[in-house]
């Protein structure tokens, strides 16, 4: 079955402040979606809302996947069902390597951790005992055939997480995130801001194949720039806590040439009308 992701209505709170006041779109596995809009207006705070930020506060509509609501489940859960988030600004991690993070984030996502705690239920233990996580040596495999399939660095694997990466590094070690994980549906918020060219490349290379591979990917952007490697499905205009627009891929050459007062044009033209 193909997962579907549907933001409907949504209004999100932040402290005081209403910053999404009624967005709806809709992600289908396999199909790009790319949004755009002016700093400010509220795309991050709706991936942050679809990945069960508790810092935002849902106070309208609804984020359904595949049909059921997914506003009462924790973000863990969200990501279980399959929805990853790669973050505008990736968190440094001093002391947990790159691969020790993976296989923790694995064995929870595919359920190793879940199945050893009711396996010790069973046996009427109040401890797991042994491996709540995927085998070593199947990890191991795993992730160096990823490393290699992705243009990512062997040695990343060592590394502390994302402590003293570049920021292209940090984007590629996204890149290798969402390739163990195997989400169905994922936000990506600005993976190309402060790509160079080549990494640029690398980066949408690894999106393709994921999105190939049947995974679901919204492509928060400010620039058409990685519209050129990463072919979107839609393009939607982001504008006050609103999406205003939907198309195809002119949409985003359209806000390259004339900016977005041209959006506010086109608002006030369907106002009117
Ligand atoms: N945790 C927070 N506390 C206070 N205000 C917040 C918080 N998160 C978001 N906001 C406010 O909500 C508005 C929308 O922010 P958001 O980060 O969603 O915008 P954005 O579209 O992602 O912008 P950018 O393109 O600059 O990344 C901003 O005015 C921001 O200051
Ligand atoms: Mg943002």
């Amino acid at each position: 079955m193909t997962a579907v992701l549907e933001v409907r209505d949504l209004h999100v709170r932040v402290e005081d402040t209403e910053i999404l006041k009624g967005v709806s779109l809709i992600l289908r596995q396999g199909e790009v979606h790319a949004l755009m809009g002016p700093n400010g207006s509220g795309k991050s705070t709706m991936a942050y809302a679809v990945a069960g930020h508790p810092h935002y506060q849902v106070t309208g509509g609804d984020i359904l996947f595949n049909g059921e609501s997914m506003l009462e489940l924790d973000p863990d859960e969200r990501a279980k069902l399959g929805i990853f988030l790669a973050f505008q600004y990736p968190v440094a991690i001093p002391g947990v390597s790159f691969a020790n993070f993976l296989r923790a984030a694995v064995s929870n996502v595919r359920g190793y951790k879940d199945r050893a705690r009711e396996a010790a239920a069973q046996d009427g233990q109040s401890k797991v005992i042994g491996s709540e996580l995927m085998p070593m040596r199947e990890f191991r495999t795993e992730l160096l055939t990823k490393m290699d399939r992705f243009n990512v660095d062997r040695s990343f694997a060592r590394r502390y997480l994302n402590d003293g990466f570049s920021g292209g590094e940090k984007k590629r070690g996204e890149v290798l995130q969402m390739a163990m994980l195997e989400p169905k549906i994922t936000i990506l918020d600005e993976s190309d801001s402060g790509l160079d060219i080549d990494a640029l490349r690398i980066v949408s290379d690894g999106i393709n194949k994921l999105v190939a591979d049947g995974m679901g990917a919204l492509l928060i952007t400010h620039y058409q720039r990685i519209l050129n490697y990463v072919k979107p499905d839609k393009v939607s205009v982001f504008y006050n806590g609103r999406v205003v627009l939907t198309g195809g891929p002119e949409v985003a050459h359209m806000l390259e040439e004339k900016g977005y007062s041209w959006v506010e044009e086109e608002v006030a033209e369907k106002v009117v009308a």
